[in-house]
């Protein structure tokens, strides 16, 4: 096989050509009957926060939502981009605050723009691939937690030839271990006013493939979690995979392992593929990094149960660089995208999450314990229930509980192998739920279904039917959509809700019926692959993409990934940010005073931002020109 870097194939992609899922023989649905079920234009798709939002009466039109003077952007929104660079509003400014090899330390090498740093400097400087993000103001200090995903493999192992990205000695191995995990940098305004590295800061940490960690919860010292170096299973090295994030009231931050099988190999090509290891992809030979040929830990042969111990959401403490982070068993073990912590009335903490993997499931938590500003948190993510999303195709949706009595499964077992346990409650499969999030300012919930071209095609990686749905009504979904719901009794912690479509991301330009989105998509903003979902402080969602940015073909007039900002009630959709060619852009935060609103742009292509050498993932700064609020 092609050796395949990820910045030129998804992990869905990688997943597939490692472990192919059986084609479904009988597939006889079509995308024309599954909409017509809803009556898609008409019905599914709906604005109006906290409206009763099933019917066309309920319907606003972008066009007419300008018409009545509702706008609530403070931009002009702005066309496509196919370069190589950042565009932002007239208006608004950008500026790189921190880029892959950035020292956070003094005493750190300088970065080469040829070859990028060894694995020795890695600990001192910013790590790579930047992905979720959240800022922490800390006696004044602005600090921002951010997760480095995954390695840039050619990009950061620059060899020649076929020995690029590809580890020559357990010293590469290290480097792209020592570039993942997390950041947490302070940020301060220089002399010009623009956000940069405060370097040598007591706060800087980096966390990473080797960092201990606690494991918490009711998975905690079970054997599946035992290895030879932990027999207690209770400590593992490093969280891995660090996508989206989310933010906790009591000031910590979660960060969510996704793509964690793509770690593990066998040195022994007969090794036993456990039907876990099999839900979870985890195979003989990894995705490339070979950790498993020069660091034993990894080599699933010889430690079978190290798996079991990454696909956790794990709690970070960014005030306390010397505090030991935590995996939350409690919040299940699935390709964790992010998590969306809500506070139900009655004090309970609800958390939102999305795995992210073609026909897989939307899930919560809720707690046992309530949450008050001051009372012990340190249990809150272990003790309570998880649940999965039943989507009916009337617009009602229930939560169904993950427990022994419903899924068969002892209590640690659907932790561990949570995604089994929602196949067990038939829960609804869904278009790759990537961010979750909540409205700050409406009881409702939206999760980014970023696209799914198995779906009708194709059954999940547990061989569930993956069939149009409600939510989910294209067959060979490349666009993909935005779902939400409005819990009963505007309760988080409630099990019944309702739901509609925010927006179905398409091509007005060149496709048919369906395909060519929602009636809030017009040739002016469109986009595809939604990814990253971030509410600003007035309730304005922000959209980031993750997609085809050929510009060609039915992706044609969408250009380069980007940012848009939605109006929940209107449902008005406007472009605010493109990024470079190449790139993702991924993750958003805001300084303390809400002028600067920081964005992550992951695998740039070129050589973003420097203009030569190494391309460097980097975040970026973004304010208005007049200093007002950006959020
Ligand atoms: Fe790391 Fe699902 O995105
Ligand atoms: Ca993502
Ligand atoms: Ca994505
Ligand atoms: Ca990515």
């Amino acid at each position: 096989m092609k050796d395949f870097d990820l910045t030129e194939i998804s992990a869905d992609d990688w997943d597939e050509l490692k472990n192919p899922r059986p084609s479904e023989s009988d597939f006889d649905r079509v995308v024309e009957e599954a909409i017509s079920r809803r009556g898609f234009i008409g019905g599914v798709v709906a604005f109006g926060s906290g409206a009763a939002a099933m019917g066309t009466g309920t319907l606003l039109s972008t066009t007419s939502a300008e018409a009545m003077g509702h706008s609530r952007f403070a931009f002009s929104p702005i066309g496509i981009a196919t370069d190589s660079t950042i565009h932002v509003p007239e208006g608004y400014s950008w500026s790189v605050v921190a880029r892959w090899g950035d020292a956070l330390t003094s005493d750190a090498e300088a970065f080469d723009p040829a070859t990028g740093h060894t694995a020795a400097n890695a600990s001192k400087v910013f790590g790579e691939n930047t992905d979720g993000m959240w800022l922490y103001n800390v006696d004044g200090h602005e600090l921002i937690a951010v997760n480095n995903e995954y390695a840039n493999r050619r990009t950061n192992l620059p060899y020649e030839g076929d020995a690029a990205g590809t580890p020559q000695s357990l010293d590469d191995v290290r480097l792209f271990q020592g570039i993942q995990g997390v950041t947490v940098v302070e940020v301060a305004a220089d002399g010009n006013g623009q956000y940069k590295i405060v370097v040598d800061s007591p706060f800087n940490r980096r966390i990473d493939h080797n960092t201990p960690m606690e494991i918490t919860g009711l998975a905690a010292g079970h054997d599946m979690m035992k290895t030879a170096a932990d027999p207690n299973g209770t400590m593992s090295l490093g969280t891995m995979n660090n996508c989206g994030s989310g933010p906790t009231p009591w000031g910590t931050y979660l960060t969510c392992e996704e793509n964690f099988n793509g770690y593990f190999g066998s040195t022994d090509e007969n090794v036993e593929l456990t039907a876990g290891m099999q839900r979870y992809g985890v195979g003989l030979d990894g995705w490339g990094y070979d950790y498993h040929k020069w660091d034993e830990r990894f080599d699933i042969s010889k430690n079978p149960n190290e798996p079991n111990r990454a696909g956790w959401v794990v709690e970070i403490d960014p005030s306390d660089p010397s505090s030991t982070p935590k995996k939350r068993t409690g919040l299940g073990r699935l390709k964790h995208e992010n998590a969306a912590v809500a506070i139900a009335p009655s004090g309970h903490v609800v958390v939102y999450m999305g795995d992210d993997e073609r026909g897989e499931y939307l899930y919560k938590y809720v707690s046992n314990g309530t949450y008050a500003p001051g009372k012990d948190t340190d249990n809150l993510l272990n003790d309570g229930t998880l649940y999965a999303a039943k989507f009916h195709w009337d617009g009602t949706g229930d939560w169904l509980p993950l427990t022994p009595e419903s899924t068969g499964m002892d209590a640690v077992e659907i932790l561990i192998h949570t995604r089994m346990a929602a196949s067990a409650v038939e829960a609804t499969t869904m278009d790759r739920p990537e961010w979750v999030q909540v409205n700050p300012i409406a009881a409702e919930g939206y999760a980014a279904l970023t696209n799914n071209r198995n779906r009708g095609v194709k059954p999940n990686a547990g061989g569930d039917d993956t069939s149009v749905n409600g939510p989910n009504p294209r067959v060979a979904n490349n666009f993909g959509q935005v779902v939400r719901w409005y819990p009963a009794n505007d309760d988080h912690a409630t099990s019944s809700f309702r739901w509609d479509l925010y927006v179905m991301a398409g091509n007005p330009a060149t496709q048919e019926g369906a395909y060519k989105g929602s009636s809030n998509v017009n040739e002016g903003n469109m986009f595809n692959s939604p990814d990253g979902l971030m509410f600003d402080s007035a309730g304005l969602i922000w959209i980031q993409t993750d997609g085809n940015d050929d510009n060609e073909g039915e992706f044609e007039g969408q250009g380069n990934n980007q940012m848009l900002a939605g109006d929940p009630v209107s449902g008005e959709i406007r472009r605010f940010l493109t990024g470079p060619n190449g790139s993702e852009v991924t993750g958003l935060c805001w300084s303390t005073d809400r002028k600067t609103m920081f964005v992550g742009i992951q695998h740039p292509g070129a050589s973003f931002p420097d203009g030569e050498g190494l391309p460097r993932s980097s975040v970026v700064a973004v304010w208005r020109d007049d200093g007002s609020l950006v959020g």
